[in-house]
């Protein structure tokens, strides 16, 4: 449309208002960008990497990069998916997503991504870590294994629910979630039931309780539809009645 500023997404005209990232302008506009720790709803983390996209032939994060009248962006390339499927594939080693046993399957964004990059055998040897689950509190459980340090709920937790109960602490391999409450529990924490925090997580390690299993094995939400179908929200939620 005339006077509309507009890029160029795998050869599609994209439109952006002042302000957009990449990824903003092209999920408004039904354009799938791979991501993990983007949430349209918080400030952009940029530190998955998933979403990393070609900028006239610089590799920049989708989620944090600005939408430019006239830049052409390569989303779909099999450099890119390549590349998309070795950092998935880290995250599978280095947590322990054992997808069979863990409740989130079939509703897992880690998962479904790697559906849709057509993620198979891993090359990278597990770390098979043996990190604590925190089932102190009446309404949520936290399994450590499985967190992918998104910071979804760090964000959600500080910007939505206005509490500050999670972090990142540490560095590197020693990196991990921290709950702010005098034992460190989860359930010695303003947390509740009804905070978005709750609702944000990507994989399973925040889990309500009371709900496992009230969707059968497929029947959830990515067993309905590829990830790339599901829109911007709707995949981080943890509910799969939609
Ligand atoms: Fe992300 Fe979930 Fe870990 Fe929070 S607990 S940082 S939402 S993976
Ligand atoms: Fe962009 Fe994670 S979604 S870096």
């Amino acid at each position: 449309m005339s006077g509309e500023k507009t890029f160029i997404l795998d050869g599609k005209p994209i439109a952006f208002e002042d302000g957009d990232t990449i990824m903003d302008a092209a999920l408004r506009a039904g354009e799938y960008i791979p991501h993990l720790c983007h949430n349209p709803e918080f400030t952009p983390h940029g530190s998955c990497r998933i979403c990393m996209v070609e900028v006239d032939g610089r590799q920049v994060s989708a989620c944090t990069f600005p939408a430019a009248e006239g830049s052409g962006v390569v989303n779909d390339s099999d450099q890119l998916t390549a590349q998309r499927r070795s950092l998935l594939q880290m995250l599978f080693v280095e947590g322990n997503h054992i997808c069979p046993g863990c409740e989130k399957s079939g509703a897992c964004q880690l998962q479904a991504v790697a559906y849709y990059t057509g993620m198979l055998a891993l090359d990278f040897t597990h770390f098979f870590p043996r990190r604590s689950v925190d089932a102190s509190h009446p309404d949520a459980v936290i399994d450590f294994n499985r967190c992918i340090l998104c910071e979804l709920c760090v964000r959600a937790s500080r910007e939505v629910d206005k509490k500050n109960l999670f972090s990142i602490s540490g560095r590197g391999i020693n990196s991990h979630l921290v709950i702010d409450s005098p034992t460190g529990k989860l359930g010695d924490s303003a947390f509740a039931a009804t905070d978005k925090a709750m609702h944000v997580c990507p994989v399973g390690a925040i889990l309500p309780r009371h709900t496992a299993y009230n969707t059968p094995v497929g029947k959830r939400l990515y067993d309905r539809q590829p990830v790339n179908m599901v829109g911007d929200v709707a995949g981080y939620e943890e509910t799969d009645e939609r």
